[in-house]
């Protein structure tokens, strides 16, 4: 394959410049990263199974009109998504109080919040992800108030139809966090859901054991890390078929 040129290395993926102008692949990595990259390791087959997880997620999600960033999955690693301008904020949606926000309002893990709670962050490694609110937002040009009417009313239907989606496979979805983009045409913009829906960016938990089957496993060192992206794959029907070995997939071409 020809070389093709890198326009972005984050933690989790790499992207490279797609066939089509107004494209991009989204290379899926195996490397994880926590506390904004103080605790970095790999998990193997991760990007196999996030790239998969992700394309389900997304493609369920255009099927009942969300608009994405999602074209389609190219291979084991990568897929084709729009180019879109990332709004530089994590919308985080919260079910039941666990991790940070358990931690600021000493509440005890798997409480179940009074009902569902959007959250925004500030995305900025340097800065740690500070949490901001819809005044910082607008005050510092990163959106307009119709873009965040846009991304509220977007997350909590995703919010909606993911939590009875993965209720169906015995998981509970306590929070996650979405990335939202612009998508531009010729004559018109339009707000997309952009980066990835995985166990990366969501906490999930076995309907009966309440056991964590995400990134908290890596995390808080809990073990059993790949398992839980393993079994959450496999609940969703997307694990390769090939078992272990498959995930292992081709390196990313520099
Ligand atoms: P938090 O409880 O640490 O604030 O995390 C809330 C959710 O957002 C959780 O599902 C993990 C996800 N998340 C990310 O995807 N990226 C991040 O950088 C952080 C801090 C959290």
């Amino acid at each position: 394959m020809a070389r093709r040129r890198k326009l972005y290395e984050g933690k989790a993926k790499v992207l490279y410049e797609g066939p089509e102008p107004g494209t991009i692949i989204q290379y899926f990595k195996d490397d994880a990263t926590a506390f904004n990259n103080k605790k970095q390791g790999v998990i193997t087959g991760k990007g196999v199974l996030n790239n998969r997880i992700s394309e389900f997620l997304m493609t369920r999600l255009t099927e009942i009109g969300i608009p994405t960033h999602f074209v389609r999955r190219l291979n084991m690693r990568e897929q084709l998504v729009r180019e879109v301008e990332i709004i530089p904020v994590e919308v985080v949606i919260r079910n039941i109080a666990a991790g940070s926000i358990a931690k600021r309002f000493n509440l005890e893990e798997g409480t179940p919040l009074p009902r569902s709670i959007v959250e925004f962050y500030y995305k900025s490694d340097e800065l740690n992800d500070p949490m901001i609110a819809e005044e910082h937002i607008t005050a510092f040009g990163w959106a307009m108030p119709q873009d965040i009417d846009d991304m509220m009313a977007l997350s909590l239907r995703v919010n909606d139809f993911l939590t009875g989606l993965l209720l169906g496979v015995g998981l509970r979805l306590v929070d996650f966090k979405l990335e939202f983009g612009r998508y531009y045409t010729e004559d018109s913009v339009q707000i997309v859901l952009a980066d990835e829906i995985s166990p990366d960016n969501c906490r999930l938990w076995d309907i009966e054991t309440n056991e964590k089957m995400d990134k908290d496993r890596f995390r808080r060192d809990l073990g059993r890390v790949e398992e839980a992206y393993q079994e959450v794959a496999r609940r969703l029907g997307v694990l390769p078929e090939a078992g272990p070995m498959d995930l292992k997939g081709p390196k990313a071409m520099q």
